[in-house]
C-alpha cells in the first residue's frame, strides 16, 4: 500500500511566498573566505615555481653511479635539446627557448587538472567567486554553469584521464629507471622520492571521478561482475581522498623536482644507501 504525504489544499498557499529580503551579503559569520584565500595562495605559488622551472631547460636531470634521476616536469624529455641521456623516449620536439622539453606531456597534464572535478571546485570558488562558498552569493549576475564555450569542454574530462593513465606510465619507467646509473644500480635518497611521488600520483590518477565512472559505472548487476565490483570498491575508497591526492601530488611533484634540481645544480649530493 502506498501512502502520500501531500499537503491538503487548505494549507497549501494561494501564491507563491516571495523570498526573503535579505540585504546581508551573506548570513555566515564564520571565517568563509579562509579557504578559497588559501586556495588562491596555493595554486599561484605552485603555478610560479612549476613554470620557473619548466622554461629553466636546465638541471633537469642528475646521473652518476648508480642513479639517474630525472624530474617529472621534463618526462619525457623529447626535446632535440634534452640530454641524450634522459632522452629515452627520442628526441623529436625542435630545442626553443619557448617549447618545453616535455612537450607531450605537459598539456595533457594541465587539462587534467584543469578539468579535474576537484580543481573545478577550487578554481571556481576562490578564482571566479562563483560561488565563493556555500550560502555566500555569487560573484556574478549569470550563470550558465558548463552548458557553453569553453566551459562545455570540461566534459573532456575523461578523455584526459586516458593521457595521464599513459604518462602516469611514463612516470613509473623514470622511477624503475632511476635505480640504473653510469656505473650500475644502486639505491639513493632521490630513488624513494621519485617512488613516493609515482605512487602518489597514480594514487590521484585512479581515484578521478571518471575512473571510478569507467570502471563501475553503467553495471546493472554488480553481482554479475566481481571483478569490476571490487576495483570500483577501491577506487571509491580512494576517491574519497581525491581532493587530498590533488594537494598531496602537488607538493610532490614539487619536492621531486627541486630535489633533482638541487643534486643537478650539485647543492648536495644524493644521499646513498647502496653503492
Ligand atoms: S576528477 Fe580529479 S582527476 Fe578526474
Amino acid at each position: 500500500m502506498t501512502t502520500t504525504t501531500a499537503r491538503p489544499p487548505s494549507a497549501q498557499p494561494a501564491t507563491p511566498r516571495p523570498r526573503a529580503t535579505i540585504s546581508a551579503k551573506t548570513l555566515r559569520t564564520d571565517r568563509w573566505w579562509v579557504a578559497p584565500a588559501l586556495t588562491v595562495v596555493g595554486l599561484v605559488a605552485w603555478l610560479a615555481y612549476a613554470t620557473v622551472r619548466v622554461f629553466m631547460q636546465r638541471d633537469y636531470f642528475a646521473t652518476g653511479a648508480g642513479f639517474h634521476y630525472l624530474t617529472p616536469f621534463y618526462s619525457p624529455c623529447v626535446s632535440d635539446a634534452c640530454n641524450p641521456a634522459a632522452a629515452e623516449f627520442g628526441r623529436w620536439v625542435p630545442a626553443s627557448p619557448l617549447l618545453p622539453y616535455a612537450l607531450i606531456s605537459l598539456p595533457f597534464l594541465l587539462l587534467f587538472r584543469l578539468t579535474c572535478y576537484y580543481y573545478r571546485k577550487a578554481y571556481y570558488r576562490s578564482f571566479w567567486a562563483s560561488p565563493p562558498a556555500c550560502a555566500v552569493p555569487d560573484g556574478h549576475r549569470t550563470y550558465s554553469g558548463e552548458t557553453r564555450f569553453p566551459l562545455i569542454f570540461q566534459n573532456a574530462h575523461r578523455y584526459m584521464f586516458y593521457a595521464a593513465v599513459l604518462i602516469s606510465l611514463v612516470n613509473t619507467w623514470d622511477a624503475i629507471r632511476s635505480f640504473w646509473g653510469t656505473d650500475g644500480g644502486g639505491f639513493g635518497l632521490g630513488n624513494l622520492v621519485l617512488l613516493a611521488n609515482v605512487v602518489l600520483l597514480w594514487a590521484y590518477t585512479v581515484s578521478c571521478h571518471s575512473c571510478r565512472h569507467i570502471i563501475g559505472g553503467r553495471l546493472k548487476h554488480f553481482s554479475k561482475h566481481p571483478v569490476r565490483y571490487r576495483a570500483w570498491g577501491f577506487v571509491s575508497r580512494l576517491n574519497g581522498h581525491h581532493m587530498g591526492l590533488a594537494w598531496t601530488t602537488l607538493a610532490s611533484l614539487a619536492v621531486t623536482d627541486f630535489y633533482v634540481w638541487a643534486v643537478s645544480a650539485g647543492w648536495f649530493s644524493d644521499l646513498r644507501f647502496i653503492n
